[in-house]
């Protein structure tokens, strides 16, 4: 199923050693039973996807794909040569949807559309204009940061897969794993101090314009950048996004000291500079799992508007049991 595995910290790399067969045309079908539509191909959570999951595990290709992934026991999951590159966009999406709920239950990113699968590509200039817009909006680079850090229950995973890698120079995905963080931390006592302090003071995470109530209105959600360990042999969970926590804290000065201040800066370095780092162009055909608790993740400016991912979040519990705006957030 896997072959040519290769780890990189906690990353793990493999190709997909199977053909499909017909087993395409068996989940395109499940799901075409199941859906009333398909949502302009972007799916949503499906109200009964709890059976619809055990419908799917029937299918064995994807039984056990799923069980390699899983069984790889890492934090970022990098396959190549997935074998969805020739399909269309309706059963491309919805392989995607079905290997997703094979590992969570996928959520959705619009929710004004309902969305589960997100495209992430440039969008035309004049759709952003002065907005705080979200990276997956924008060519260029997207610093370090964990998905939905604004809101009360940021997804455990999300998957990323290439359907045109960019072809200039950049657009180089980056992952940073939190162990990486918590070690560069720990070199310095100013280091340490940081760690303790982001540990145990709550900082409030701006939530960006367009999915704010209205675009003057500014919402925050409050919550620690390392929160309690929720995966068996991990120190924490993270959340972190920079330009949130500064618009946040402009927001609401009172929740800032310049201990704070000071904490925030070094972990941001630490983030974009000083932590060991995967970074490369993934090729076309490319899924990258990474989880989304214990890494950060990023790219590298790009100039090919034609670069095209498709972004799904996979959250552990049922979207029935998930509190707050669930999975909102796009970038
Ligand atoms: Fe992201």
């Amino acid at each position: 199923m896997l072959t040519s595995i290769s780890h990189l910290g906690k990353i793990a790399f493999a190709k997909l050693a199977f053909s499909w067969d017909s087993d395409l045309d068996s989940i395109f079908e499940i799901l075409s039973n199941r859906f009333d539509g398909f949502n302009n191909n972007g799916f949503y959570a499906h109200p009964d996807e709890i059976e619809l999951r055990k419908e799917l595990a029937r299918v064995p290709t994807l039984a056990h794909l799923a069980e390699g992934i899983r069984g790889l026991n890492a934090h970022g999951v990098v396959l190549y040569d997935l074998g969805l590159a020739h399909l269309p966009e309706d059963r491309r999406n919805a392989a995607l949807y079905a290997i997703t709920l094979m590992l969570g239950y996928p959520t959705s990113t619009d929710q004004r559309t309902g969305r589960v699968a997100w495209d992430v590509r440039a969008r035309p200039l004049e759709e952003i204009d002065g907005r705080f817009t979200t990276f997956s909006e924008r060519i260029g680079s997207a610093d370090m940061h964990t998905d939905s850090s604004f809101y009360p229950m940021p997804e455990e995973q999300f998957i990323l897969y290439v359907v045109n890698a960019a072809r200039c120079d950049g657009g180089h995905s980056l992952l940073v794993d939190g162990e990486d963080i918590y070690l560069a931390l720990q070199k310095t006592e100013e280091g340490r101090k940081a760690f303790d302090l982001l540990s145990t003071t709550p900082v409030p995470f701006r939530v960006p314009a367009i999915y704010a109530a209205g675009d003057n209105n500014v919402e925050v959600n409050v919550a620690l950048v390392f929160g309690p360990a929720t995966r068996p042999g991990t120190r924490f969970t993270m959340r972190w996004r920079y330009d949130s926590i500064m618009k946040g804290l402009a927001a609401r000065p009172d929740l800032g000291t310049p201990e704070l201040h000071a904490a925030l800066a070094l972990m941001n370095d630490v983030a974009e500079h000083q932590a060991v780092r995967f970074k490369d162009q993934l090729p076309t055909d490319t899924l990258m799992l990474a989880d989304n608790h214990n890494m950060l993740h990023g790219r590298t400016t790009y100039t090919d508007e034609r670069r095209h991912l498709i972004r799904i979040r996979i959250s552990d519990v049922p979207n029935a049991e998930r509190v707050g705006p669930s999975g909102v957030v796009r970038d």
